[in-house]
């Protein structure tokens, strides 16, 4: 009894140091919360974006958060991040990735380091891999459209909700190319399909550790199929070595991680390589949908192009381009989180300094700056197919804040020194998927005034965003 009021006084003791926290001088505006050591916590977790646009609107582009004990600062001046998260001594990448990898994938991956990572991936994803993978890909959707991998007769009308019917695409169309493996039939791809989606629904709530008993064994149980499925792929035979992902098992393997923990690392690659795409073509899909002129403007480019030879039609699409890129603009909200290392000074765009604290974290958060910010995008909530286009049909690249010239309009691979690798095939894969659609398939809203469905406020922080609902479609395989 005696150890354990000693032990409750100890942790008092501590708590209320730590509450005493004040804002130091250069430090940003300190914002703690109503609620002892919680702080905000249960509303950055809710709604992220709504919190910080709140905080925003409060205390500008650069303040201090405490959520659940941890003090963090965000920063939200889009034209500085580059800048800032450059500085790798003093801001670390590791230390959060592992406590997430731990959390969601149940993996432990001491020797991580994400910057290597892709830095290897790169290459795995550029040049005449690059165009390999894309061969492969399109041959791989290809063949799932077919109407007997789809179980549908020529021009037989089926219903469906469009988040599924373009996530299981192109989740299965990227698992084929990425990962091939035993189980590629129809029935075991779709098996694999659903174990995945039932496992990212939860990932938000396992990376928040707010799942209950009842979804943490869902969970683990999708996992558990996963990591089986997936030990099975064809990473083990020799040819596949000079792939991205042999490659990354044999550097598992040098660094001497048992056969259990290369098991579990396949499904974080699974799901860093499917879990993005699917959800970005639903979007777009679900845009051109609700937005006649868009689907029109694709339509006539589509059509315009087909007198080219397939390559050459399918390179030069800035009409395309302008609506994905506002797509992603609209529904990237990965949160880019490093914990500070040591004391660090940052600079604002304007010259202002700011203080870091060290064990303190800082998060970029470009989904509200650039993305949505109203002084570089009017009305961002819109979607305007064209706002990435010029007045003479090419890409339009310069956006300004006021005067200044912003260095990106849109974040949604990342910033500089920490790109998605695989962002050409991404582009390349989503690109294959809608005009496939767009060209072999008759797809309609069931209800003609149908709007797009809202976000999931829970998904803010975890890449594309998922939404709260579908878009009813219908559609058939043109004969
Ligand atoms: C629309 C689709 C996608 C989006 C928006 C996206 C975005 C991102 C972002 C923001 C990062 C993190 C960068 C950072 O750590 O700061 C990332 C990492 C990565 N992405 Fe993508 N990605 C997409 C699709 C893909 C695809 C299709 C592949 C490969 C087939 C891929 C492969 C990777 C890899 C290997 C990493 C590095 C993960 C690590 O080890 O840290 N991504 N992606």
């Amino acid at each position: 009894m005696m150890w354990i009021a000693l032990l409750l006084l100890g942790l008092a003791v501590l708590l209320l140091l730590y509450a005493r926290r004040t804002r130091r001088r250069n430090e940003p505006p300190l914002d703690k919360g109503m609620i002892p050591w919680l702080g905000h916590a249960l509303e950055f977790g809710k709604d992220a974006a709504k919190f910080l646009t709140r905080m925003k609107q409060k205390h500008g582009d650069i303040f201090t958060v405490r959520a659940a004990g941890q003090y963090i600062t965000v920063l939200l001046d889009s034209n500085c991040y580059d800048a800032v998260l450059s500085d790798v001594d003093s801001l670390d990448q590791t230390g959060y990735a592992q406590v997430l990898m731990k959390r969601i994938f149940s993996l432990d991956l001491p020797n991580h380091n994400p910057e290597s990572e892709k830095k290897r991936a790169e290459i795995h994803f550029q040049g005449r891999a690059l165009t390999q993978l894309c061969n492969s890909m399109q041959n791989n959707l290809q063949h799932l459209v077919t109407p007997s991998e789809m179980g549908l007769k020529v021009s037989e009308w089926k219903k469906d909700g469009l988040f599924d019917f373009c996530y299981s695409f192109l989740f299965k169309t990227g698992y084929l190319t990425v990962f091939g493996g035993e189980k590629n039939n129809s029935v075991a791809l779709a098996e694999i399909y659903e174990e995945f989606r039932r496992f990212d629904r939860l990932l938000p709530k396992l990376a928040r550790t707010t799942i209950n008993k009842e979804e943490k064994q869902i969970a683990s149980s999708a996992r558990e199929k996963l990591w089986k499925w997936l030990a099975s792929s064809r990473l083990d035979r020799k040819s596949e070595h000079q792939s991205w992902l042999g490659n990354y098992v044999q550097q598992l393997q040098d660094e001497g991680v048992d056969a259990e923990t290369q098991r579990r690392a396949m499904l974080l690659q699974l799901w860093v390589t499917q879990g993005n795409a699917g959800p970005t073509a639903f979007w777009v899909l679900g845009y051109l949908l609700t937005h006649p002129e868009a689907l029109r403007a694709v339509r006539e480019e589509i059509q315009g192009g087909k007198h080219l030879r397939e390559e050459e039609g399918k390179k030069n699409t800035p009409v395309f381009d302008s609506v994905l890129s506002e797509t992603l603009r609209l529904t990237a909200a990965a949160l880019i989180t490093r914990e500070v290392k040591q004391d660090k000074k940052i600079r604002l765009s304007n010259g202002q300094e700011y203080h870091l604290r060290r064990g303190d974290r800082l998060c970029v958060f470009p989904f509200i700056s650039p993305q949505m910010d109203p002084q570089i995008h009017q009305q961002p909530e819109m979607f305007q197919f064209d706002r990435f286009l010029n007045a003479d049909g090419t890409e339009k690249k310069n956006f300004f804040k006021g005067e200044v010239k912003v260095k990106y309009p849109s974040v949604p691979w990342g910033t500089k020194d920490n790109l998605c690798p695989g962002r050409h095939f991404a582009t390349s894969a989503i690109k294959e998927l809608v005009f496939t659609i767009l060209t072999r398939f008759d797809l309609e809203l069931c209800d003609k005034n149908a709007k797009l469905p809202l976000v999931d406020p829970s998904r803010y922080g975890f890449g594309i965003l998922q939404p709260a609902g579908d878009l009813e479609i219908r559609y058939r395989i043109r004969s």
